[in-house]
């Protein structure tokens, strides 16, 4: 994969950061978005000396930034070959509590934050004619769940936006598919009760909560030249919770 750049959102820790370390061993130089500039750092320390890396920390919900930090990625790098749309948040919260705040900004990151990256590489990659666009929902945008109606909302969108694009892009051989995780051990799920965490293993069939690495391998499939049949999917990993 030496010689093509991918960029990723969210890559200064968990899912994002693990993306990075398996695209680092694949090859592929890396341009690292993420919002925490300290994290964000250590981040591309780690990895430093096996690729090419650069970094910008930029809001994702943020257009003109990331119109910005597209253009500069696409200079450094003589083009941009993958964009994984990784970045998310939550503000949990039952609907009747939930603030128009609250819902807005798991809209603004999660799904426009989305489109943000992917209006802009969009033009790019249709010259190029190649591209692969991965995009991270969530299983909670099939399935939904209480206390979660924003980012039950911005994960289903972000499954819609994948769909449209993907039919959009496809005569230019550019792919979008969308992953659907189920519970990986990062600082996002980290807060969750431990009545909670076993409720959720029970429902596992392969017993343990995923891994960052095991996402990464995912991405790094839909970026190979193995899945280039493959536009408009949403690939479910989660250890079997949901069937
Ligand atoms: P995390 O909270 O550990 O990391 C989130 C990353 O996104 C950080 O690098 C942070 O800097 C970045 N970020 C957040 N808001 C941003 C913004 N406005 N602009 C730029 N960067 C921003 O989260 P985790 O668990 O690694 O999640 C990564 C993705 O996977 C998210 O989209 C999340 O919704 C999704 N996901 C996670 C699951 C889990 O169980 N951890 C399950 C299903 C989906």
């Amino acid at each position: 994969m030496a010689g093509k750049a991918v960029l990723i959102t969210g890559a200064s820790r968990g899912i994002g950061l693990a993306v990075a370390e398996r695209l680092a061993q694949d090859g592929y130089d890396l341009a690292l978005v993420a919002r925490d500039e300290a994290r964000l750092r250590a981040a591309a320390a780690s990895l430093a000396g096996k690729v090419r890396i650069e970094t910008w920390v930029c809001d994702v919900a943020d257009a003109a930034t990331v119109d910005g930090v597209v253009a500069a990625a696409n200079e450094a790098f003589g083009g941009i070959y993958g964009l994984v749309n990784n970045a998310g948040v939550t503000a949990d919260g039952l609907i009747l509590r939930m603030s128009v705040e609250n819902w807005r900004r798991v809209i603004d990151v999660n799904l426009t934050g989305t489109f943000n990256f992917t209006r802009a590489v969009a033009p790019l990659m249709m010259r190029q004619r190649q591209g692969r666009i991965v995009n991270i929902s969530s299983v909670i945008g099939l399935a939904g769940n209480a206390g979660q109606a924003n980012y039950a909302a911005s994960k289903a969108g972000v499954i819609a936006l994948t769909k449209s694009v993907a039919k959009e892009l496809g005569g230019r051989q550019v792919t979008v598919n969308a992953i659907a995780p189920g519970f990986v051990t990062t600082d996002m799920t980290a807060g969750l009760g431990d009545q909670t965490k076993a409720d959720m293993l029970r429902a596992i069939p392969l017993k343990r909560f995923g891994e960052g690495r095991d996402i990464a391998g995912v991405v790094a499939f839909l970026l190979s030249p193995d899945a280039a049949w493959l536009t408009g999917q949403t690939v479910v990993c989660d250890g079997g919770m949901t069937m």
